[in-house]
């Protein structure tokens, strides 16, 4: 049986996903967590009145006593792999947030590797401060050989800094449920342009007048023709511009992903009729993408603020019967 669709949970996702999500009724799961950046986040005032300054959610870890219980249950009892990243991970890091980060997310993933059906992917928007660890912890869960891409998402805003190099990306783990899993590169096939391209090779015109480019295959044994009318599957640097003060689809909850970024990820990952699920979902990007592509979708988290917000846009857009609970 599936798990009930359409649906918005207010509370803890780690228990959410215990008492309400059957096991492999999931197609595609994104999540972007709390990345550990210490910050307490507040909906932005220029909002509704309900909005004004309201906080968000806090951003912020400690290796306190909640920590470590959690810790000590998964040593006790998680998957060994994860059992052993866990052990190495607080070797190295020690007693710190960044460890009672990794502890807070690691009981999160098995649930989700649990509800994820076999054909189904996951999607883990973090940051590079965190990535690298996260990373291990996704080969942990997920096993390493179902590990299919790092996405970096390159955006515009923020991010100068004289004493480095400007931080202008976030990464995107994406791992698969297993060898048999779902991807439509050809419904997000993006512009291929005429000038350089990164598929390099020769810019030529076919007796029909079609531009492409030919490029030779590996061990240069085979020509291939890439046609620019076709447009391209992307690679894994995306770039897609982050949410701006003016733009429509701002709601002003902080940390807000564009539709675009959620559009190419559901079409790529999932087909009409399966269903989303979004973990962390905020203001409900995701969902209201995936109503909109005709996907089911399910929604969970802990700030009643982000729930009625999600809640609003779905009804806005859709009309009140596509939102339960
Ligand atoms: C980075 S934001 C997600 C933003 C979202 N992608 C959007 O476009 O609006 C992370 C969200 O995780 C939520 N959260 C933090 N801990 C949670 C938990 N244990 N269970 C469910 N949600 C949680 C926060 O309230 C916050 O809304």
């Amino acid at each position: 049986m599936g798990p009930p669709v359409n649906r918005l949970y207010l509370g803890d996702n780690l228990a959410i996903l215990r008492s309400q999500t059957p096991d492999a009724s999931v197609d595609l799961i994104y999540l972007d967590p709390p990345f550990n950046s210490g910050k307490a986040y507040r909906i932005s005032p220029e909002e509704g009145d309900m909005a004004v300054g309201i906080a968000a959610f806090r951003d912020t870890w400690k290796w306190d006593d909640a920590a470590k219980s959690i810790f000590r249950e998964l040593i006790d009892s998680g998957p060994e792999k994860v059992v052993k990243s866990l052990q190495a991970f607080r070797d190295i890091l020690g007693e710190c947030g960044m460890m009672a980060y990794i502890t807070f997310v690691a009981p999160r993933l098995i649930e989700l590797r649990r509800v994820l059906r076999s054909t189904g992917s996951i999607y883990l928007h973090c940051d590079p401060i965190a990535s690298h660890y996260l990373k291990l912890l996704m080969d942990s869960v997920f096993d390493r050989k179902n590990f299919l891409n790092e996405i970096v998402w390159s955006y515009d805003a923020g991010g100068r800094s004289k004493r480095r190099f400007g931080r202008k990306h976030d990464v995107i783990l994406l791992y698969a449920r297993s060898k048999d899993y779902y991807f439509d590169g050809d419904a997000v096939r993006i512009e291929m342009k005429a000038g350089k391209s990164s598929f390099g090779g020769r810019l030529c015109v076919d007796d029909t007048g079609r531009k492409f480019r030919e490029v030779w295959g590996t061990g240069r044994k085979k020509l291939y023709r890439y046609y620019l009318d076709a447009g391209k599957i992307p690679e894994d640097v995306w770039h897609i511009p982050s949410i701006q003060s003016q733009d429509g689809e701002r709601v002003g909850y902080p940390t807000q992903k564009p539709e675009a970024l959620l559009s190419r990820i559901i079409e790529a990952s999932s087909k009409p009729g399966d269903t989303v699920l979004d973990p962390f979902c905020g203001s409900g990007t995701t969902l209201v993408v995936a109503e909109r592509l005709k996907r089911n979708w399910i929604g969970i988290d802990t700030s009643e603020h982000a729930i009625a917000l999600a809640r609003d846009r779905i009804e806005r857009e859709f009309g009140a019967t596509r939102t339960r609970n």
